[in-house]
């Protein structure tokens, strides 16, 4: 009898407590900062854009509760690899004055994200407020916050509750008043954000996809999904598609052209260039094919467009420092604007540049121009003329490069001077990509050769 009655209570208080729950799943979280917030870097290797070791908490609450002087925030350690970007992160973080609650019309969560555990402030990577302003009983939700001066992290969330909404009689506007509401840029929105990147693209089949990378503004471009995260192609070059010209006015270059696939003509545009490197950090590859043959793949982190009163100036860091973008002759093309033949903006006067004015005085051969370019070192146009392939040899024979006078798709492979004491190589690829990634690039399989198949 005893026995019978305890059980009975213990039904009846699990009954009740299991009454309300309101629960938030944290599925990813993108911290590309690689700095704290006071701008100090996390760890020495700042400069190769590895993450911060991180530790999580959390506090929620959809019962009104002030969830910003929370000291309670559940935490964990979610990142012990420098990692910038954690998916499959799924913790769960759950109000338990739910049951207080008497209607649902949405939510707060606390984020903080530091490198220590104690959360003490100079530890502090990131520290904000969400509120989400809902009646739906369960959702998705993706939230890029802006950080002062330095970079966004952006969270992806889904709820459940089954606390009732309000009587939809006398549904209030939903306010974010009461709440310190650090940082958003966007309304809040139970409507997931559009993709900015390929990143954010669910369809993992490799393809052309439309990306967002002003937030609102589609553009086509080819999404390379691959076992270790999704690539963002903003440039290709090759014959697969159709061979268009890239000898085009500046004007041009703002905005893209040619048709997006792999080994197709294809340019994102200098204006999404932009955009798109003022969401997040970015990591930008260049791989270079001859034939088949994969010749490199130059790796450059915190890729950077400039906007048009920059002349859309390039910056980003050489994993290999001297060749490719790194390249050196009295200017690199990191840290220059972009120029056309006649729009030249270059560090180098405009006769200096190989580009431009390649002079073989032995053979009484001058260059023409072809592209725009960042040309700093001017060894390098990934805009160049685009000569028929010569399967596996990329070397523009002299008697070629007589009959046309077009330098060709250069990327300086190499340190020190090029072909004949130029910076070029006098070398042109048949097919190129510029891609944008922003997983962690030590898991980058640096001999797959896939693009160039
Ligand atoms: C919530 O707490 C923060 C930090 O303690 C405080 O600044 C804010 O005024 C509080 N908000 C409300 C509505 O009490
Ligand atoms: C996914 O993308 C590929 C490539 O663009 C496309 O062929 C396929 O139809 C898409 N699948 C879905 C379900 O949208
Ligand atoms: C270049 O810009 C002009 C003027 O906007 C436009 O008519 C032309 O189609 C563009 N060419 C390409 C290849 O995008
Ligand atoms: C592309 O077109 C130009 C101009 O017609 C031509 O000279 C060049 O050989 C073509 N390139 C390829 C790869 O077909
Ligand atoms: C590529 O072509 C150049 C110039 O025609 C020649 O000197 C070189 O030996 C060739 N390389 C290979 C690997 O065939």
């Amino acid at each position: 009898m005893l026995k019978t009655s305890v059980l009975l209570t213990f039904l009846a208080v699990t009954v009740c407590a299991q009454q309300n729950y309101f629960k938030v799943l944290i599925r990813e979280i993108d911290n590309p900062a690689g700095t704290l917030r006071n701008g100090n870097p996390c760890s020495e290797f700042g400069f190769l854009g590895v993450g911060c070791n991180t530790f999580l908490g959390a506090a929620v609450s959809a019962s009104g509760n002030n969830v910003s002087n929370s000291n309670t925030l559940g935490q964990t350690q979610i990142n012990t690899h420098l990692e910038t970007r954690i998916s499959n992160l799924n913790v769960i973080v759950s109000d338990d004055q739910a049951s207080t609650a008497d209607s649902f019309n949405g939510f707060d969560l606390h984020i903080a994200l530091a490198t220590d555990s104690n959360f003490t402030p100079e530890s502090i990577i990131d520290d904000y407020v969400i509120h989400v302003s809902t009646d739906q009983e369960q959702g998705v939700y993706t939230y890029t916050n802006t950080r002062p001066g330095t970079l966004a992290t952006t969270i992806s969330i889904a709820w459940s509750t089954n606390i009732a909404p309000q009587s939809t009689t006398n549904t209030p506007e939903p306010t974010t008043t009461g709440v310190p509401f650090t940082g958003s840029t966007l309304p809040p929105t139970t409507t997931p954000k559009p993709p900015v990147d390929c990143s954010e693209i669910s369809n993992l089949t490799s393809g052309i996809q439309t990306i967002y990378p002003d937030g609102s503004t589609p553009v086509s471009v080819y999404c390379d999904q691959t076992a270790y995260g999704a690539y963002t192609i903003i440039q290709s070059r090759g014959t697969v598609g159709e061979n268009i010209t890239f000898d085009l006015p500046y004007a041009n270059y703002s905005a893209a052209f040619g048709t997006p696939g792999k080994g197709n003509n294809y340019w994102f545009g200098l204006d999404n260039m932009n955009s798109i490197s003022g969401q997040k950090t970015y990591a930008l590859q260049i791989d270079l094919c001859c034939g088949t043959k994969l010749i490199a793949k130059q790796i450059y982190h915190n890729f950077k467009v400039g906007n048009l009163a920059s002349f859309y100036k390039l910056t980003a860091s050489a994993d290999i420092s001297g060749t490719g973008l790194d390249y050196s002759s009295s200017g690199k093309d990191l840290a220059a604007s972009f120029s056309t033949f006649a729009d030249y903006h270059g560090p180098k006067t405009k006769d200096n540049c190989d580009q431009f004015e390649f002079y073989d005085d032995a053979n009484d051969i001058q260059a023409k121009s072809y592209g725009g370019w960042w040309y700093g070192s001017c060894g390098n146009n990934l805009n160049g003329f685009l000569y028929p392939s010569r399967t596996l040899n990329c070397t523009v024979p002299l008697e070629v490069f007589d009959n046309n006078r077009m330098l060709g798709v250069n990327m300086r492979t190499t340190s020190g001077p090029g072909f004949d004491g130029y910076d070029v190589d006098l070398q042109s690829y048949d097919r190129v990509r510029m891609a944008l990634f922003s997983f962690d690039s030590t898991t980058i399989d640096r001999k797959d050769d896939s693009f160039c198949q």
